[in-house]
């Protein structure tokens, strides 16, 4: 309860000022193109807090069905609808209301069709099994109490041969002069992985094909912070 709050207190000042923690430290210019920016509309940009770009890093075809966990305003949704094409959806999730009505008014001036936003906690997906072809999260399993438990739900819902794709913070103990994330980040104070526990955990639920795909910096507020972006693949039994 501690993080949807948090959020929405965030949410208000952000909508008032439209502007992230991330907006202004160059993390966007370095995650997303040019190319990419270009095709979305600028509040959609100044409110994204994204600390990798999940869009990547997976193969989308025409036609998917994609799920983007913790969307906010929908980057990353918006981006994804306009792979997938008329016949795909995208849908994202997100428990801050405030933050789903926000990206549904932008969802309406882009006139995306093929794209939809609920309000709703990610650990209980509302969503049948094995219907999704890619399940997207970027910067938002930090967030959760246990971010390992959301695993098997993801796992749930993704079809045989299907992709997860994950961006978020990651605990770099070597680096002794990095800041605790949670000093620089204070939505996301629950845990934190390391990268070898995105690995297990994820092995863990049953996923295969398992690969890094980035280890970043991101700089927010005053700090910075390491990222990572990792996916892996539902097996084909
Ligand atoms: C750092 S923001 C990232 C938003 C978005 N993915 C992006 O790249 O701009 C984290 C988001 O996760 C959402 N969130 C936190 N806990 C959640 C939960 N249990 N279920 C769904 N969304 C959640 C927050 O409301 C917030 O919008």
């Amino acid at each position: 309860m501690r993080i949807k709050q948090l959020y929405e207190d965030f949410v208000e000042i952000s909508l008032e000022t439209c502007t992230s923690p991330s907006a202004g430290t160059g993390n966007l210019a370095r995650i997303y193109t040019f190319e990419q920016l270009k095709s979305i509309n600028g509040n959609v940009i100044s409110m994204a807090m994204g600390s990798g770009n999940p869009t990547n890093f997976v193969n989308f075809h025409q036609g998917d069905f994609v799920v983007d966990i913790g969307c906010g305003i929908g980057m990353d949704c918006f981006l994804a609808s306009k792979i997938v094409g008329p016949n795909g959806f995208v849908l994202g999730i997100d428990i801050t209301s405030q933050i789903i009505n926000f990206a549904h008014s932008e969802m309406k001036k882009m006139n995306a069709k093929n794209l939809y936003f609920i309000n709703g906690d990610m650990q209980l997906l509302p969503i049948k099994s094995e219907i999704v072809d890619v399940v997207m999260g970027n910067f938002s399993l930090s967030c959760l109490p246990q971010p390992e438990s959301i695993f098997p739900e993801i796992f749930r819902v993704l079809k045989q041969g299907a992709s997860v794709c994950i961006s978020d913070m990651i605990l770099n103990s070597s680096d002794q002069n990095e800041k605790k994330p949670s000093l620089i980040w204070p939505f996301s104070v629950a845990n934190i992985f390391d990268a070898d526990l995105y690995i297990s955990s994820l092995k863990k639920a049953g996923f295969c094909e398992i690969s890094i795909h980035e280890l970043g910096t991101i700089q927010i507020n005053q700090g910075r912070i390491q990222s990572i972006t990792i996916s892996g693949k539902k097996p084909i039994q």
